[in-house]
């Protein structure tokens, strides 16, 4: 059976229905033109997976608390401010099915609306001294500046091993959803080794996440954000390394020439997705992906069956098995 969100939603629906109306309050602003921006930031609202990461672990170890929701809503503010900003660093004009606030605003509003979404995620903390949730998840914010310049290194010098994109995606998208999961914990009233447990769980669902979207980027399939960016933004990705590191000498030297010099052509972009292709690099991010949703579900099975779990277990699928 095909994991669907709503599905996924139902033993939290109703926290979903509020966690909306609060997310919303707290991006408003008495700025017009911050206001305007916002609104067409909650319009046009993702997946929301986050969020929901941080009410079913919460569900599942002990209890949906009134700081689970302060949580949830600090990580999807995090989380929104930092999408705005990438598609500032990764010159995306496209989000969501729609256009990103750069090519709506341009950069500069762009990168002031992204610090604003930051400072409204911290402040909702502050102002209700949740110091704990403000330590798990300012650490994730660190660790994705560190994450997207260190990737932004090596788009420059195109010497990326395996090794080090597992630490990018590990700092710029796993760091997040890892925090979801502690946050969850943390506010259901669970023990240390419980917070801790569930952090390496969200850490594990973060690396299948990232490896899934960088895999979209080589189909075709519509999925509300542009396709074959990364190569156009010289991001080498789990299956063009493989690639790489199975290539001929010449091979490697043509394909890392088109990379670095024919970046912005689509048909030398293409003849790149063409050679990974060909070469198996899809397959075996495949692989790695599954290996990290296998080693995610197996630290479930110690937690006493209920219908978070069974949903989170869902959502863990629905990770791997998503369209967009
Ligand atoms: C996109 O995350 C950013 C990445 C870490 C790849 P999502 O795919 O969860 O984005 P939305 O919120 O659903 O748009
Ligand atoms: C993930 O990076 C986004 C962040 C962690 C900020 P990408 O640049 O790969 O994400 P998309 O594909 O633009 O959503
Ligand atoms: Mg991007
Ligand atoms: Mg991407």
């Amino acid at each position: 059976m095909k994991p669907d969100l709503k599905q996924i939603q139902a033993p939290i629906a109703t926290e979903m229905e509020e966690f909306e109306t609060k997310f919303r309050d707290f991006m408003k602003s008495k700025v017009k033109l911050l206001d305007h921006i916002t609104n067409y930031i909650v319009r046009r609202k993702g997946k929301q997976m986050r969020p929901m990461f941080v009410f079913l672990t919460a569900g599942m170890c002990g209890g949906i608390s009134e700081s689970t929701y302060r949580g949830a809503a600090l990580i999807e503010l995090l989380h929104t401010a930092t999408l705005v900003h990438d598609d500032v660093v990764d010159d995306s004009n496209y989000r969501r099915g729609f256009f990103s606030i750069n090519a709506l605003w341009k950069n500069k509003i762009a990168v002031l609306v992204g610090d604003y979404l930051l400072s409204r995620g911290l402040l909702l903390s502050v102002d209700n001294g949740d110091f704990d949730l403000l330590k798990i998840v300012s650490n994730a914010v660190r660790e994705m500046s560190e994450g997207e310049l260190l990737q932004m290194a090596k788009s420059r010098k195109l010497d990326i091993t395996e090794d080090v994109y597992y630490t990018i995606i590990r700092q710029k998208t796993a760091s997040l959803i890892a925090s979801c999961c502690a946050v969850g914990a943390s506010t259901s009233g669970a023990a240390g080794e419980i917070i801790d447990k569930m952090r390496t769980f969200g850490e594990k669902i973060g690396m299948a996440f990232q490896i899934k979207d960088d895999l979209f980027d080589y189909g075709e399939d519509e999925i509300g954000k542009p396709l074959g960016i990364d190569i156009k933004e010289k991001k080498m990705t789990l299956p063009l390394i493989y690639a790489l590191n199975n290539a001929s000498w010449l091979d490697k030297r043509k394909i890392i020439y088109l990379v670095r010099n024919k970046n912005e052509d689509k048909k030398s972009v293409n003849e790149v997705i063409t050679f990974v292709k060909k070469s198996g690099g899809l397959a075996y991010a495949n692989e790695a992906m599954n290996r990290y949703f296998d080693e995610a579900m197996a630290l479930l099975t110690e937690f006493p069956d209920s219908e978070y779990k069974h949903s989170l277990e869902g959502l863990v699928r629905y990770t791997i098995e998503r369209k967009k």
